[in-house]
């Protein structure tokens, strides 16, 4: 079919109406009780970028509020949204274990339909990958000493 029929509806719903798009400040983790960690991750292939907000009980290492900014395409936007929503109640840990692959399948509305053509699932690698740079952030280390989790695209 052609191109824009590609996208599953769960997709096109949430490049239109992402549900976690925005900024977290200070003020916001002062009221939640957990700390604010900011993450940037571009993408090589087409230039774009993504801004990850966390606020994480730093006790529980719980992530409360997952936002983003984005100035992705639409799959970027809808794929981050998604990651975004799949980070919120995880620990930080369980967060850096998402992959890709997951949030294209959350994004399916059919089991075995692909939520997004093949040449744009580069797009929801932005959103794996500054997961990563968040969890880096927070545990203070090198995002390079981080286990690598399989990517597809
Ligand atoms: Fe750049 Fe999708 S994020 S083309
Ligand atoms: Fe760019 Fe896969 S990361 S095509």
């Amino acid at each position: 079919g052609e191109l824009w029929e590609q996208y599953s509806q769960r997709v096109a719903d949430r490049m239109n109406n992402p549900r976690n798009f925005g900024e977290l400040t200070e003020s916001d983790a002062q009221k939640l009780g957990g700390r604010l960690v900011i993450a940037d991750e571009g993408a090589e292939s087409c230039g774009d970028t993504v801004r990850l907000f966390w606020i994480v009980d730093e006790k529980t290492n719980i992530i409360k509020k997952a936002t983003f900014k984005s100035f992705g395409c639409g799959t970027a936007i809808a794929a981050t949204d998604m990651m975004a929503e799949m980070c919120i109640g995880r620990t930080v840990d369980e967060a850096a274990k998402i992959t890709n692959l997951e949030v294209e399948h959350a994004l399916r509305d059919q089991e075995d339909v692909a939520a997004v053509p093949p040449q744009k699932m580069h797009c929801s690698v932005m959103a794996y990958e500054v997961i990563k740079r968040a969890t880096s952030i927070y545990r203070n280390v090198d995002i390079s000493t981080l286990a690598e989790t399989d990517i597809v695209c």
